[in-house]
């Protein structure tokens, strides 16, 4: 078991109707507050309104617009302009993962004297950023609880993944009933997503008893969950449970004690997004079970027998690799079954940048050191595999 260094300051305030506690809780943090949203979905559901309601004694500034696959500019510097400006005490981010990963950068941004953009590519490392409040409207990213960002500069291609401790949320306010509205589309995006970050994580080289139920857990959770979002948005219950796996996701508790992964699925991925602007989940969806395929070997098949059995009931007396292809089958099956489009044709890709976008993510991804390493050629493969 491998050592680690583990701490989340944030704190979850979980269930329906705790947005009651917004004012108390911002009162800690200060009188000035940047409210920033993305396209409008806020103000369809009324959330937009509650919030203004709650905190009339605040001033507000609002920073709206952001896109899904938040981008540098405008947005990011928009935001780190206004919090200078306005002298802002803390960020109060209503939205997706989009909106909550551009508030981070903001953060940290407003209290650095250089380009925001050192602190995303590691350039530079944060000292300080102003305290982040969220309150999460799409269950997918798991932003909420963790101390990752995700920023895409248009004019280099780039969508650049970053952690930085100063990026966790103080305060995520998790109401299943805010995600009630949200599309079949993004729903079904937000499940393969967050079901991608457990797989990130649990396909590596060593790992616990532990660890592997959390994770199988995790997984049934999320496909009988995300279904049930599917054929009845408002099932509470199907809505809560798949909020609170999702936030799980990313903030590193599946996997304390496991070897690291590489985390190569969303390697390649951010160079889908960022090259064609695609929805993440739909991208991750359809590279992994080619990536699952390509990477499939007697090194690797005892970790999809594991996968196999556990998570889709699959016979464990068969043979290990007949096993491993069933339980790529059933990944792709479970994907399509849920609507996403599974080929990157159907979301816009051809092959005519399929090489640049494999030199992209090999040079910028470091994913020979992944669990299965994974050069230029066999991210090409896998991409033109996806096709
Ligand atoms: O912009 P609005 O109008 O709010 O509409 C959004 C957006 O169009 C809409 N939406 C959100 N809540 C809604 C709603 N529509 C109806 N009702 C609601 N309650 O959904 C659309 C997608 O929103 P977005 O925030 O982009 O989705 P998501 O939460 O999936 O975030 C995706 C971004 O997060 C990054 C991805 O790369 C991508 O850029 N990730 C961030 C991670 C992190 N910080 O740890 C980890 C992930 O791996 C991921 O990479
Ligand atoms: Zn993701």
């Amino acid at each position: 078991m491998y050592g680690f260094d583990y701490m989340t300051p944030t704190r979850l305030i979980f269930g329906k109707g705790v947005i009651e506690k917004l004012p108390e809780v911002m009162e800690q943090f200060g009188k000035k507050i940047l409210l920033t949203y993305g396209g409008g979905s806020i103000k369809k559901i009324g959330l937009y309104d509650k919030v203004k309601e709650l905190l009339a004694g605040h001033e507000i500034i609002e920073l709206s617009g952001i896109r899904p696959n938040p981008k540098y500019d405008p947005s990011v510097l928009d935001g780190v302009k206004l919090c200078k400006e306005h002298d802002i005490d803390v960020i109060l981010s209503v939205g997706g993962g989009s909106v909550l990963d551009c508030s981070k950068a903001i953060a940290a941004g407003a209290k650095y004297d250089g380009d925001p953009w050192d602190l995303i590519s590691y350039k530079a490392f944060a000292k300080e950023s102003l305290p982040i409040v969220d309150i999460m409207t799409l269950s997918a990213t798991g932003s909420e609880y963790d101390s990752g960002g995700v920023i895409s500069r248009t004019e280099t291609n780039d969508k650049i993944g970053y952690v930085d401790p100063h990026n966790y949320p103080a305060v995520s306010f998790l109401d299943p009933t805010y995600t009630f509205t949200v599309s079949k589309k993004q729903t079904a995006a937000g499940c393969a997503d967050a079901m991608n970050h457990i797989m990130e994580q649990y396909f590596c080289e060593d790992s616990t008893i532990l660890n592997d139920g959390f994770m199988e857990a995790g997984l049934k959770s999320l496909m009988v969950n995300g279904r049930k979002c599917l054929e009845s948005p408002e099932d509470y219950t199907a809505r809560a449970e798949m909020m609170l796996t999702c936030t799980y996701g990313c903030n590193g508790i599946y996997s304390l004690g496991s070897s690291p992964s590489g985390w190569p699925c969303h390697g390649m991925e951010h160079a889908l997004s960022a090259y064609y602007d695609i929805t993440h989940g739909e991208g991750l969806a359809i590279i992994t079970p080619r990536w699952m395929k390509h990477i499939l070997n007697d090194r690797t098949v005892g970790r999809f027998v594991k996968y196999g059995v556990n998570v889709f009931g699959i016979d464990s007396s068969l043979d290990s690799f007949e096993i491993a292809e069933r339980a790529i089958q059933a990944t792709y099956d479970f994907f399509e079954s849920i609507g996403i489009p599974m080929h990157l044709r159907d979301v816009g890709i051809d092959e005519s940048r399929l090489g640049e976008m494999a030199h992209h993510v090999a040079v910028n991804e470091g994913l020979i050191n992944a669990w299965a390493p994974l050069d230029e050629k066999d991210i090409l493969e896998i991409f033109i595999a996806s096709l």
